[in-house]
């Protein structure tokens, strides 16, 4: 079942944004909690959100440096660059992609929400 996590109101963010938003997700079919973190980012109007941890190693993408004509993030420990839209690293060291989530506008709160399929 997909869930929708409000992460901020859309007036909070500007172009050029980007932060991080901590959360609980289900893991093992809801038999225990586990902490993550989402990026959130705002380019040319539209908003992105990804998996906020950096697949090479630990690393806060937060932290990273966002890149608005290229629609990306680049991580700040080893400077892989992810692609905001499809998730995948453009350069090593990473391999892995992010997870990508649908993000939406709630026009009746105004309120910015993810999609976290199960
Ligand atoms: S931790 Fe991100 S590239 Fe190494």
């Amino acid at each position: 079942m997909t869930a929708y996590l409000r992460v901020c109101d859309e007036n909070t963010l500007k172009d050029g944004d980007i932060m991080g938003f901590d959360y609980q997700a289900n893991v093992d079919n809801g038999s225990h909690k586990a902490n993550k973190r989402l990026l959130i980012a705002k380019i040319g109007g539209k908003i992105y959100a990804t998996d906020g941890i950096c697949t090479h190693q630990y690393a806060d993408l937060s932290m990273g440096i966002l890149n608005e004509d290229e629609k990306t993030v680049t991580c700040p420990l080893h400077l892989s660059a992810f692609s905001l839209e499809k998730g995948i690293p453009l350069n090593p060291p990473a391999e892995e992609p992010l997870r990508t989530y649908e993000v939406f506008v709630k026009p009746e709160d105004g309120g910015v929400y993810v999609s976290l399929p199960d």
